[in-house]
């Protein structure tokens, strides 16, 4: 890439947005357009580092699995992979994208939701060692997959602990599209999942999963899931002799975006003493295995608008960005609050002054941004720059046309302070081909 010297600033930190940087969001501009998202990879090796550390104390191995969900830009999942990371996996497509940016099948972590004969089958004969099933179906169909192809996985219990909590995604009611049951007369409970595996030689007994939900605000309810689990562990070794080699919590540590949330350190804590309770009393040192997906991509990107258009309806502001929720859809979806800064910030600026109200550029109302007390927008005006902080996560990858509006372009800067095209702006040509256009022309005859 184009060496510039404006991007050769502080070359061994994290990008903060300062005098100097503000001119390096402008030239990025220049080269691709806006909007545009800038991808940070100090942050998300420093946010894996906090996530590990805030484990440390476990007595066992504990191991970051990322969720390629929340992201799965090519440059991350390489970088991910080179640092040997785990990876939670959800679909043959999410394994087809990490195995071509670099990724290792013996690290995927497997938890599907559609548990397909077919599915299972490709990612087993892709090296794939470690699947969670999460339905007696999803089960026989991993079975009959081992059994065809002669491996033999390790297989994990997705659970429903059925507890309560307080998140921005829930994903753990009484009756759930995700896991089993711990207990109950259905013929689809963990202890009975539990019996099959145990009674059956094309698949291994791994462990337990359980993912209570995404952006959790009260860690207490992880707390809930370990008593429950320990009392589950207890009767299960009654009736079965399994042994225990890991336990999965999938993921939900948040992320600050203005509003104070618990950090991974004091739910760590939390956490770690109820999980060495568990190996105490089971007397098995399994693994910990801990999924993040928002927490270890969001702070690590930055969505760069540009103000396009602005009124004053009586005497209230409204500024116009050229973003909006296709490309950030969560603003919509969970009403969720980014910070944002007009560019160059006006530090001097009174915090108790009225901001503008911020409008994205669909034709849609509920495409408005939320504007946090953190926010910092004096002087928005049009033709400056509008940096929308921490959209690393569930944003890129629901990227979508409404209004034939074309995926923005991603840069990525490395940890040497060089900046990378890692995704290129769809041209308008692309979305119209893609849509079907030429098809007008060439038809494709079904009958
Ligand atoms: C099984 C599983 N693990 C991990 C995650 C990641 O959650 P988060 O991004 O909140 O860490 C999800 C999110 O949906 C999930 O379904």
């Amino acid at each position: 890439m184009e060496r510039s010297s404006l991007l050769y600033y502080e070359q061994k930190t994290a990008f903060t947005i300062n005098a100097y940087n503000e001119q390096a969001l402008y030239y990025l501009a220049e080269r691709v357009g806006t909007p545009y998202y800038l991808i940070d990879e100090r942050a998300l090796r420093a946010n894996y580092e906090k996530l590990k550390s805030a484990y440390s104390g476990f007595n066992g191995r504990t191991v970051i699995a990322y969720s390629i969900k929340a992201n799965f830009n090519p440059y991350i999942l390489n970088f991910y992979s080179g640092i040997g990371i785990n990876f939670d996996v959800t679909s043959p497509e999410e394994l087809y994208f990490l195995l071509k940016s670099g990724g290792n099948p013996e690290k995927v972590i497997y938890t599907s939701v559609t548990e397909g004969l077919n599915e299972y089958k490709e990612i087993l004969s892709k090296g794939v060692k470690r699947v969670i099933v999460s339905s007696l179906n999803g089960l026989n169909n991993l079975i009959s997959a081992a059994h065809e192809l002669n491996k033999v996985p390790e297989v994990g219990v997705r659970i429903n602990p059925e507890v309560q909590v307080k998140a921005e995604v829930k994903s753990s009611f009484k009756i759930s599209k995700f896991g089993v049951p711990l207990s109950g007369s259905s013929s689809e409970t963990a202890i009975k999942l539990l019996k099959i595996i145990e009674g059956n030689n094309n698949v291994v007994f791994g462990g337990f999963h359980f993912h209570l939900g995404s952006q959790i605000e009260d860690p207490s309810a992880y707390v809930q899931a370990f008593d429950k689990l320990r009392a589950f562990l207890k009767k299960a070794k009654k009736e079965t002799d399994y042994e225990l080699k890991f336990l999965d919590i999938g993921g939900g540590t948040p992320v600050n975006y203005g509003i104070k949330v618990p950090t991974p350190e004091e739910i760590g804590m939390q956490n770690v003493d109820k999980i060495n309770e568990l190996i105490n009393e089971t007397g098995k040192q399994f693994e910990l295995v801990v999924e993040s997906g928002r927490f270890l991509s969001a702070e690590s990107t930055m969505l760069v608008s540009k103000i396009v258009n602005s009124k004053f309806y009586n005497s209230r502001k409204i500024i116009y960005l050229d973003t909006g929720y296709h490309q950030l859809l969560d603003i919509a979806l969970l009403q969720q609050i980014y910070p944002m800064e007009v560019i160059p910030t006006d530090d001097t600026a009174n915090s108790q002054d009225e901001k503008p109200l911020v409008a994205g550029r669909l034709c849609d109302s509920m495409d408005m941004f939320q504007v946090g007390p953190e926010s910092k927008l004096s002087d928005a005006d049009i033709g400056k720059l509008v940096v929308i902080k921490n959209v690393g996560a569930y944003s890129i990858v629901f990227n979508m046309p409404f209004h034939s509006q074309v995926k923005p372009a991603v840069i990525y800067r490395d940890e040497d302070g060089e900046y990378f095209l890692a995704r290129k702006k769809q041209t308008v040509e692309d979305l119209y081909e893609e849509e079907g256009g030429s098809l007008l022309n060439n038809e494709v005859r079904l009958t």
